[in-house]
């Protein structure tokens, strides 16, 4: 028999900043204030992340790129990084993206890159708690309210239950 399972999921969507709670827009104006210290020189797109903890304290990070491509980072596992590094226990409750080319912020939100999601996803398993991602462009801003909806059928450390022989 073959079962067919449909994935669907809900985003809200705003015109401007001015529609969002102040604390949204707050963090991402820290996103796009961040996003100005990128060190993106290869690619000349800025990003900017930045993570409310619960407790209200907001972590960011930029893209740091390299000449050895692979190992440059991007601004979301870099302000990830820094929150797990320095604030181990207090839970991300969002997290704010904005990115800017030369000709300023980009019109449409960028979304998480594949490897950023794993990332994002595996905090969410570690702290327990759903992490409101919001992605924001000059034009539009897209809230999603867990990474589940951006990576389903994730990989994570329930695949890693090997049985041995
Ligand atoms: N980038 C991010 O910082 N976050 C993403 O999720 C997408 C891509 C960066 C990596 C690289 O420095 C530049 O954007 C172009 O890919």
């Amino acid at each position: 028999m073959i079962k067919t399972t449909t994935f669907s999921f809900s985003y809200k969507e705003y015109e401007t900043t001015e529609d969002l709670e102040s604390d949204d827009r707050e963090l991402i104006y820290a996103a796009r204030a961040t996003a100005l210290n990128a060190y993106a020189p290869y690619s000349r797109l800025k990003v900017g992340a930045a993570i409310r903890l619960n407790s209200g304290t907001i972590v960011c990070g930029t893209n740091v790129e390299n000449a050895a491509f692979p190992s440059g980072i991007c601004a979301e596992r870099n302000a990830l990084s820094t929150s797990v590094s320095n604030y181990s226990n207090d839970k991300p409750v969002s997290l704010a993206i904005a990115a800017m080319t030369e000709n300023g912020l980009t019109d449409d939100p960028v979304p998480p890159c594949g490897n950023c999601r794993q990332v994002i996803a595996e905090e969410e398993l570690r702290t327990g708690r759903k992490i409101r991602i919001i992605l924001s462009g000059k034009n539009r801003i897209l809230i999603v309210e867990s990474i589940s909806s951006l990576l389903p059928l994730q990989f994570n450390k329930k695949n890693l239950k090997v049985i041995l022989p």
